[in-house]
């Protein structure tokens, strides 16, 4: 298979989404070499406390260790290779492999043995770092964010970042305390499909009106009103926002892409007129407690920034604005989970939190009228790329017409652009073939 044949200018070959041997080469080459989004440090804010997840395929837990700092172990029994930590979080004093009972600290130490006379005169000993829970070999966060790397060399985090520290600055940053934590428990889904449909769509503008038509003229029938505090869902405004006319995705709306793949949907809800500001009591006393932290002026440049996704390519996608972080993991070439997070910003009035998870039911929640129809797509696409006739997928709109940006990353001509995807492949040829 000759890699670099499989991405063209204005298109990609199928098998770049339903090819196994290419799936397994991408969890080499590219998961198990980026950064790989972990967790929040919020996950883990007691000592003892742990969160299990995915790196490439491999299990691996985030510990808060007793020192109060954060670990990344390998989450795999250095006796006979059993994974040691199943829940998938919690809080412990010390691991203990269940099958025969080899004890670890939480940051990894092997620290009791049982009968440990039969391992006289053996290499096995207590504190032998060959007999650890390994750490992996770099982790690292980014104001509570945290992300590890399977490979020891390579950009630091804020390197690999790049501008886009600036998404994740928006999130923290609306908080009035300046912290953000993890809450109300995760929505999960899986999708039978390739992993990178879903980035391709996060930041894709063309399709809001077409295929989620049923749930924007829906939305467009309802009331306001209806709502007790007048202000209206926030999930019914996004659904209508979807139904936006095409003017305003190709004047408005800005489609950014930056080096290492990441890219960025902004521009897209003008807090006056879309969000949660419009006549909403809750964001009233928000914006109070927000001016009394920072003072008037910062609190306006701050709720003035109008971020939409940000694709942090290949491990999450999330929405600062709106308090959302979406975990993406590959499982095998046509099935793909996906972890969806909500963050509560400390200092707010709690009805925030309300409207973050009235949110999230609309972008996370397997019963929405939206996300349900990209899950769909994602599946018709899979089942479509099985026809023969036509091997190549078209990735040309808005080609030619991407300009450069200062801080090293592209402007799209405009919002309905598939610059992001053409990023993402000269990203994922850039890991493949390296
Ligand atoms: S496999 Fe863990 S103690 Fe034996
Ligand atoms: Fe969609």
């Amino acid at each position: 298979m000759d890699i670099e044949q499989l991405v063209r200018p204005e298109k990609v070959h199928h098998s770049v989404y339903n090819d196994p041997e290419i799936f397994n080469l991408e969890l080499k080459k590219i998961f198990s070499v980026a950064w790989i989004y972990v967790g929040h440090g919020s996950q883990v804010s007691e000592i003892g406390d742990f969160f299990c997840t995915k790196i490439a395929g491999q299990p691996v837990v985030m510990t808060r260790h007793k020192d109060n700092k954060i670990r990344v172990l390998y989450n795999r029994c250095a006796h006979r290779g059993a994974q040691v930590v199943s829940p998938e979080s919690g809080n412990a004093e010390t691991f203990r492999c269940c099958y025969h009972g080899w004890e670890y600290g939480t940051d990894g130490t092997l620290i009791a043995l049982p009968q440990p006379r039969g391992y006289d005169g053996s290499s096995v000993l207590i504190d032998n770092p060959d007999y650890s829970m390994g750490l992996v070999p770099r982790f690292a966060e980014y104001r509570g964010f945290v992300f590890a790397s399977l490979c020891s060399t390579g950009p630091t985090l804020e390197e690999f970042l790049g501008p886009l520290t600036k998404s994740i600055d928006d999130l923290v940053d609306r908080a009035p305390d300046g912290e953000v934590e993890v809450a109300g428990g995760i929505a999960r889904h899986l999708y039978c499909g390739n992993w990178k449909l879903v980035y391709e769509n996060l930041c894709d503008g063309l399709h809001p009106n077409c295929v989620h038509r049923s749930s924007i003229e829906a939305a467009q029938e309802q009331d306001d009103a209806v709502f007790s505090d007048g202000a209206g869902n926030i999930g019914i405004r996004q659904m209508r926002q979807n139904g936006a006319p095409w003017e305003f995705w190709e004047n408005q709306v800005g489609l950014w892409a930056y080096p290492h793949g990441h890219s960025l949907l902004g521009d897209y809800h003008d807090d006056e007129k879309l969000v949660a500001s419009k006549n909403d009591p809750s964001f009233n006393d928000y914006l109070l407690a927000m001016e009394a932290a920072k003072g008037k002026a910062r609190a306006k440049e701050i709720l003035g920034v109008t971020l939409w996704n940000t694709n942090i390519y290949p491990s999450i996608s999330f929405m600062s604005q709106f308090r959302q972080l979406r975990v993406i993991r590959p499982l095998s070439v046509d099935k793909t989970e996906v972890l969806g997070f909500c963050f509560r910003l400390k200092g707010a009035p709690e009805n925030m939190f309300r409207d973050t998870i009235n949110f999230a039911n609309i972008t996370n929640s397997v019963a929405s009228p939206v996300l349900t129809d990209d899950l769909e797509i994602y599946s018709r696409i899979s089942s479509g790329l099985k026809a023969e006739g036509n091997e190549w997928i078209a990735t040309a709109r808005g080609i030619g017409r991407d300009r450069r940006e200062k801080d090293g990353g592209w402007i799209a001509e405009n919002g309905l652009s598939e610059l992001h995807i053409r990023n993402m492949f000269d990203t994922w040829m850039s890991y493949m073939v390296a």
